[in-house]
């Protein structure tokens, strides 16, 4: 393994764990304190470590040549990725209604749930069937 691929995933795996706990604290904001998602470094920041986890994640696929279309997991894991962004925009801004934002963040962490296990186990199915 190349040390360019180990420090790469560790950059990786350091931006997952910002993205989530991102995440998991605009969605605090969301339920608790609506007014908190203004905030400027609330606004900005998120968008800095997205940006960085899309270029590593993107940087590993090159580096261990496996492809979405190609590689069913990885496929896997953008269809989750895709779902992620769209239930976590619907629930931190787009969703009009509490029941509609609550909902939506239920699915944003079954498909965040879903995309860290496809992305540990290498396989669609997360080793179920
Ligand atoms: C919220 C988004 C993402 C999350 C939560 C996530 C999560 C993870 C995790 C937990 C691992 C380590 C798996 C392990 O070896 O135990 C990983 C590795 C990896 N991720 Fe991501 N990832 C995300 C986005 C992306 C994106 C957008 C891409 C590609 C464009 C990507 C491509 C990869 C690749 C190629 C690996 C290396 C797999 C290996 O070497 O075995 N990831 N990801």
């Amino acid at each position: 393994m190349s040390s360019l691929y180990i420090a790469l995933k560790h950059f990786h795996l350091t931006t997952v764990a910002l993205t989530i706990m991102l995440f998991l604290f605009r969605s605090a904001l969301m339920l608790w304190y609506p007014r908190g998602l203004n905030w400027r470094w609330v606004r900005v920041v998120p968008h800095v470590i997205d940006t960085l986890l899309l270029l590593s994640g993107t940087g590993l696929m090159f580096l261990i040549h496996q492809y979405p279309l190609v590689n069913h997991w990885l496929t896997a894991k953008l269809t989750a990725l895709l779902l992620y962004i769209v239930f976590g925009t619907l629930a931190l801004k787009r969703g009009r209604t509490r029941r509609t934002r609550l909902t939506a963040l239920l699915f944003a962490l079954l498909s965040l749930g879903y995309l860290v296990a496809v992305a540990r186990i290498h396989s669609p199915t997360i080793g179920l069937f």
